[in-house]
């Protein structure tokens, strides 16, 4: 039987990796080898990889996902998040592949206590937040056999993220100030992998949020990871941020409901799942 061949770009990268060893041993799919990752924001090189490798499914975790350098460095910012996903989408289109492409929920606006479904319309704030529209829209526009699928601060092993801020300080016993009016819900990446992983088979088309279930502040997450890791919880001290800097938003993920193909489990199982697995050397 000839297996599916996918390329996922920023394989290097948190959600890339996890993604890369939970198809390891899938008999049904092949990732793509990339000795070295493809710059998406060049047409010309992803158009050659593409005629070398001729995927069925791209998916896209290429970005630049922090926040506070694509504010400072919009040009870049647009050219990887958003250029990137429309030379992908340009090609993916050519070898009639679908394409998934990973997106955030700094595609709503994260202000008040508002729970946005994938019929919502997005409104960013942030540089990230637009330019990570802005791909999503070509690739809407340039692909019909798309997916996108929006999560929220995903953590796990791999690069230095909030999670291991936590962690670090836990170790060191330091304390510091975590806000209680940024709400989201944490989602593991091996959690939002898995799902990505049920979907390349499907016929589903659109918009997903893959999301964990339930919610919480920044202060709630930072408490919970270090009593889970065994560190103090009152390492954290809990602020309010009254300069409304924060982005992030509670996705629903009501399409998952409508279709009933996929439950994702609370943020709280997910995490102590993890640290389980963590303090068990797996990840
Ligand atoms: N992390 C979160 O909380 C979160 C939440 C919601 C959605 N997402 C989305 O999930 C996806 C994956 O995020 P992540 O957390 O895995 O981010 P990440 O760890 O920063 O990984 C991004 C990857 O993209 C690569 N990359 C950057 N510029 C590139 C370019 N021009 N060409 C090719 N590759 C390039 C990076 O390579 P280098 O490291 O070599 O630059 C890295 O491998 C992104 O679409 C992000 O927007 C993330």
């Amino acid at each position: 039987m000839t297996k599916n061949s996918i390329w996922i770009t920023g394989a290097s990268g948190r959600l890339g990796n996890v993604l890369k060893s939970v198809l390891k041993n899938n008999v049904d799919y092949r990732v793509i080898p990339t000795d070295e990752e493809v710059d998406v924001s060049s047409l010309e090189d992803v158009q050659a990889h593409a005629d070398l490798y001729r995927p069925n499914i791209i998916i896209n975790c290429a970005a630049l996902s922090n926040e506070e350098y694509c504010e400072t460095h919009k040009a870049q910012a647009y050219k990887v998040n958003a250029i990137g996903a429309r030379n992908l989408a340009i090609v993916s289109r050519k070898l009639n592949a679908k394409i998934i492409q990973i997106s955030t929920d700094d595609v709503f606006n994260g202000a008040g206590e508002n729970v946005w479904n994938e019929f919502d319309q997005p409104s960013p704030i942030s540089v990230y937040g637009k330019s990570k529209l802005a791909g999503e829209q070509f690739v809407r526009e340039l692909n019909p056999k798309h997916l996108i699928i929006r999560s929220s601060w995903v953590y796990g092993k791999g690069k230095s993220d909030y999670f291991s801020f936590v962690e670090e300080k836990g170790k060191n016993g330091e304390s510091f100030e975590a806000v209680v009016n940024e709400i989201s819900s944490p989602t593991n990446s091996k959690t939002l992998a898995k799902f990505i992983v049920s979907m390349l088979n499907s016929n589903e088309y659109g918009i997903y949020h893959a999301s964990c279930e339930g919610k919480c502040s920044r202060f709630e997450y930072a408490q919970a990871i270090l009593s889970n890791l065994g560190y103090d919880p009152t390492l954290v001290k809990a602020v309010v941020d009254t300069e409304g800097k924060n982005n992030s938003a509670l996705l629903d993920n009501l399409m998952m409901e409508i279709m009933e193909n996929y439950t994702m489990p609370h943020w709280k199982d997910d995490l102590n799942d993890y640290i389980a697995n963590l303090k068990g050397g797996k990840k």
